[in-house]
Formats: C-alpha cells, sequence, structure tokens
C-alpha cells in the first residue's frame, strides 16, 4: 500500500475537528472550565506527571495533552492534522499553559528531543498498516529510561460491523480496511461521506512490534468497560460502558506499558 492512505486519512480527520470540538462527547465547556479528559486507566499508569517530559501521538486537538499540561508534564502533542493542531495551539493559548503542538504524521516526526513518557490512547494504532513501525516510532522518542504508555481499544471490538452487532472484520491483519463514513464516535453525524482506511492488529502482533523495537513490556492490562460511550449498543455500567448484550463478557479496551530496553 503506498502512502495514499495517509492523505485520504488526513483529509477525514481534518474534517472531524470541528464537529468534535461542538459535540457533547468532547464537552468543550467543561473542558474549558477545567475538566480533565484523562480516564482513570491511563492516570493510574502515567503516574506522577511533575515535570515529566511527555511525547503525545495523535494527540487530536489537544484535549488530553491540555489535561497532562494541567498536572505538571512538560508535553509536545503530535498529530498529522493541521485543523487539529491549529485548534490545540489556540487552546494553549486560550488557556495559557506550555504545552506544545506539533503537525506531523508520526512517520515524518523530526524533533531532537527524548522523552520521559510517550503516551497514545483510545484509536490510535488501527490507522497505521504496520503496528512495528510505529513502535519503532515510539522507541525513537523515549529517553534511555524512557516508558510507553498505550490505552488502546481491544481487538476484538475491531471484529465487528458498524452496528456491533456481527463479526465482520478478521481478527488479524489481513487487507486493509475502507469504508465510507458518514459518522464518527462522537454524537455528530455528517452530511458528506468520506473514505476512510485502517488496519486491525491481532494482541500478538503488537507484543511482537513492541518487542521488536526492543520495547521491554511491563504491564499489560485488559478490561471489560471503556470509559466512552462511542459504539453503538452500549449501556452505562458502574466505570463506563459494555455492550448490550455482551455485560462482563468480552474485553474493551487494554493498556501496554513498555520500557527503553
Ligand atoms: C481517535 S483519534 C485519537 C483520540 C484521542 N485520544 C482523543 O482523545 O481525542 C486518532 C488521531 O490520530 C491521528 N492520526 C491518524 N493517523 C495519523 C498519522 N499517520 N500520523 C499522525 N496522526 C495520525 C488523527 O488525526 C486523530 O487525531
Amino acid at each position: 500500500m503506498n502512502n495514499n492512505y495517509i492523505e485520504i486519512n488526513r483529509e477525514l480527520w481534518n474534517r472531524r475537528v470541528e464537529k468534535h470540538m461542538a459535540s457533547e462527547f468532547y464537552d468543550m465547556k467543561s473542558f474549558l472550565d477545567g475538566r480533565s479528559s484523562l480516564n482513570e486507566i491511563e492516570l493510574e499508569l502515567l503516574g506522577d506527571l511533575k515535570n515529566k517530559s511527555v511525547c503525545h501521538l495523535q494527540c487530536h486537538f489537544g484535549q488530553d495533552t491540555i489535561s497532562m499540561a494541567r498536572l505538571g508534564a512538560k508535553v509536545t502533542g503530535i498529530d498529522f492534522s493541521d485543523e487539529a493542531i491549529k485548534q490545540a495551539k489556540c487552546l494553549t493559548k486560550q488557556l495559557n499553559l506550555p504545552a506544545q503542538f506539533i503537525c506531523s504524521d508520526i512517520y515524518s516526526i523530526d524533533i531532537e528531543q527524548k522523552f520521559d513518557i510517550v503516551f497514545a490512547s483510545y484509536g490510535v494504532l488501527g490507522w497505521h498498516p504496520d503496528v512495528s513501525r510505529w513502535m519503532k516510532v515510539a522507541k525513537s522518542l523515549l529517553n534511555d529510561q524512557g516508558r510507553l504508555v498505550l490505552v488502546e481499544f481491544h481487538p476484538f471490538v475491531w471484529m465487528f460491523d458498524r452496528k456491533m452487532q456481527n463479526i465482520e472484520f478478521s481478527y488479524f491483519n489481513l487487507a486493509p480496511i475502507v469504508e465510507q463514513v458518514s459518522s464518527s464516535y462522537t454524537d455528530g453525524s455528517d452530511d458528506k461521506v468520506a473514505t476512510e482506511i485502517g488496519w486491525n492488529h491481532s494482541l500478538s502482533d503488537i507484543f511482537m512490534a513492541a518487542l521488536d523495537n526492543n520495547l521491554s513490556i511491563t504491564r499489560f492490562n485488559e478490561y471489560p468497560v471503556s470509559p466512552y460511550d462511542c459504539f453503538d449498543n452500549m449501556v452505562k455500567v458502574s466505570g463506563g460502558y459494555q455492550f448490550k448484550d455482551l455485560v462482563d463478557k468480552v474485553p474493551l479496551v487494554y493498556a501496554l506499558e513498555a520500557t527503553s530496553v
């Protein structure tokens, strides 16, 4: 697959920014009033962020990045969507926080700095055909004592159709998944249809990608609850959301911590 997928997905993400910022899902009003967008799962793994240098990969328009800055981190958010980075920079200025933002595809990141923590979360790996390449980038950004903290939707979830009723896609990365979409995980649907290109990654691919890039996996947890109501057919439960017919039965999120070897 050539790099066309990057341009196609960038266009999709650029178009999503304005609607996402106006959505209930991202609830900008409470965020501007001081709400942290970080969830317990990542807060626990990130630990004390005071004076830690953090590189936040695929930061979207920066809510989590800014939330980490509010906790004292020296944080740099990176995303390939120029619309998202433009908005993230405006928010940082408005809130007078020291977060930095760089607009870049993750394979073209051009910074010398090495970080204490590389963080990425909820919907990041699936935009990349080769998860080993993604781990190589994460590893290259870590200092010698650095840690990768990755919190992601479980590959189990990505096997389902959009209605979350039938298994439509392979658990394994057999081929790109190309879909025409007119809505996203927030509440707003779009009037225009756009193309989205993604890939499924099995847990073994993710583990081996880390290990092949000299990242030592130090923690791995699976959770039966998603902090977000972002798929069809979910019900509210204690601590988040689960699929209506599969309460407590399936994994929805995982968290992986790995250190520079
Ligand atoms: C589902 S969002 C991440 C959600 C984020 N955790 C949040 O809280 O808003 C995925 C992000 O990945 C970014 N992205 C996708 N492919 C990318 C790439 N090749 N390089 C850099 N960013 C990319 C998109 O622009 C988008 O902001």
